[in-house]
């Protein structure tokens, strides 16, 4: 309870842009990562990069930055050990109990294999009728990152495909996310899948292509792109959640005003009435945790919460709107905050350092080469 109403009354001012590698080590609260990379010198340097804002320049002599090299846990006091070879969905050390309340319930409904509407699992039924998968360790594991490739071409159900054109709009047909799985053989999953190694041809390099089949010839994806999503491990959500609004804002430098070489913009998104900073998925694309639990019960398994009331068929799919439901909503708000307990209440697992002065030695090359000018080290939680 505690977490929870923590969470979402920060969530209401937050904001949220950075990528996973930088959420994972912006936890070390005591750890001072200067971006002191580029001296003086350096500063000519990079001015003459000539619109390449994205990349750094490389100092021409590296300074050595000055890093802090006793380093802290990386999730404070919300560190746990790494457990072996399931590190992830640990809860964190020394919760008070008065947090722990949906925690427990919060987990079952996580590692619960949801069935369809009106099979007697009147707390976890309703999935579908379209999903990408029955339930939410299916795509986040303990383990870390489930394979996405299969054999013959065919994908796990661990990589999802969102849908926009170049204004950012759903497609007319499938919506936001593609979904290749249903509930029932009347309603068509959308479609499917495959990947296809490519050799490098001409000055295209080698690598992997996609390639969509519609389950209906009539619905292609016309000038909608489509954009392959990993399954993230799932690594101190309620720490991120809590990081001010404030904070991402000050960190963006869209203009590049510091003149690193390095400026971000802050992902906007509508909530509701409201303008918030989108913070969770690959491309910020969720304020607060609990609108993003809420979207992929939605989005991913098809489950309806009083934040998306509505089953996951859009306005030209109407034989998926007939679909029985497993309740209005089928997830209720107790249910959907349990869940955000126990995401709240994850742990960040311990560094794993084998060799110290290895690790010390990337540490230094990270901020030197410019890293840390996006993946920074502290941001501090209200
Ligand atoms: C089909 C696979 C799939 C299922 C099922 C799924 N997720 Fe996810 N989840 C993803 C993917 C992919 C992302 C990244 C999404 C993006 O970038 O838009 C994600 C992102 C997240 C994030 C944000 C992670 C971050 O670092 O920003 C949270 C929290 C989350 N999911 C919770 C859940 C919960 C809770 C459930 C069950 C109700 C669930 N997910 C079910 C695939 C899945
Ligand atoms: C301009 C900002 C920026 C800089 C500089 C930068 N990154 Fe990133 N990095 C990102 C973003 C944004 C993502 C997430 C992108 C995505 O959607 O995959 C990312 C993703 C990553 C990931 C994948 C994380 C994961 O969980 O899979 C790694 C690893 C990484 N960066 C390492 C580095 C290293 C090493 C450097 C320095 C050589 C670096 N980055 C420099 C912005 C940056």
């Amino acid at each position: 309870m505690f977490l929870r109403s923590n969470s979402s009354t920060i969530s209401n001012s937050s904001l949220y842009t950075s990528p996973p590698i930088i959420r994972n080590t912006l936890l070390s609260v005591s750890m001072a990562l200067l971006l002191t990379a580029c001296g003086g010198s350096d500063d000519s340097n990079n001015s003459s990069n000539d619109g390449n804002t994205n990349v750094p320049n490389p100092p021409t002599t590296p300074d050595t930055p000055e890093i802090d090299t006793n380093w802290q846990p990386a999730g404070g006091s919300a560190t746990i050990a790494a457990n072996g070879s399931q590190p992830f969905l640990q809860i964190m050390p020394n919760l008070p109990s008065s947090a722990l309340g949906g925690v427990s319930p919060g987990r079952e409904l996580f590692i619960t294999e949801w069935t369809p509407a009106n099979e007697g699992r009147v707390l976890f039924d309703g999935v579908g009728p379209l999903l990408n998968a029955n339930a939410c360790t299916q795509c986040h594991s303990a383990e870390g990152r489930k394979p996405i490739y299969a054999a013959n071409g065919q994908l796990s159900d661990a990589i999802l495909f969102r849908l926009g054109n170049k204004q950012g709009l759903p497609h007319a047909y499938y919506g936001e996310q593609m979904q290749h799985q249903s509930i029932a053989t009347s309603i068509h999953p959308e479609g499917s899948m495959r990947y296809a190694a490519m050799p490098s041809q001409n000055d295209k390099p080698a690598g992997i292509q996609f390639s969509f089949t519609p389950t209906d010839p009539n619905q292609p994806l016309g000038n909608t792109a489509i954009s392959g999503r990993i399954s993230p491990q799932l690594v101190g959500m309620g720490l991120l959640d809590l990081i001010p609004e404030a904070n991402i804002i000050a960190a963006a430098d869209p203009d590049d005003n510091n003149q690193d070489g390095i400026s971000g913009r802050v992902h906007w998104v509508q909530d509701g009435k409201q303008q918030r900073i989108g913070r969770f998925g690959w491309k910020g694309i969720n304020s607060s945790l609990r609108t993003q639990n809420a979207n992929a019960m939605s989005q991913d398994m098809g489950l309806t919460t009083s934040v998306f009331m509505d089953p996951n068929c859009t306005v030209n799919q109407p034989i998926c709107w007939t679909a029985a439901n497993g309740g209005s909503p089928e997830v209720s708000d107790s249910s959907l905050d349990a869940v955000t307990d126990f995401m709240t209440a994850l742990a960040v697992p311990e560094r794993r350092i084998d060799d110290l002065s290895d690790f010390n030695k990337g540490a230094q090359l990270f901020a030197q080469v410019g890293c840390a000018g996006c993946h920074t080290q502290a941001k501090n939680r209200q």
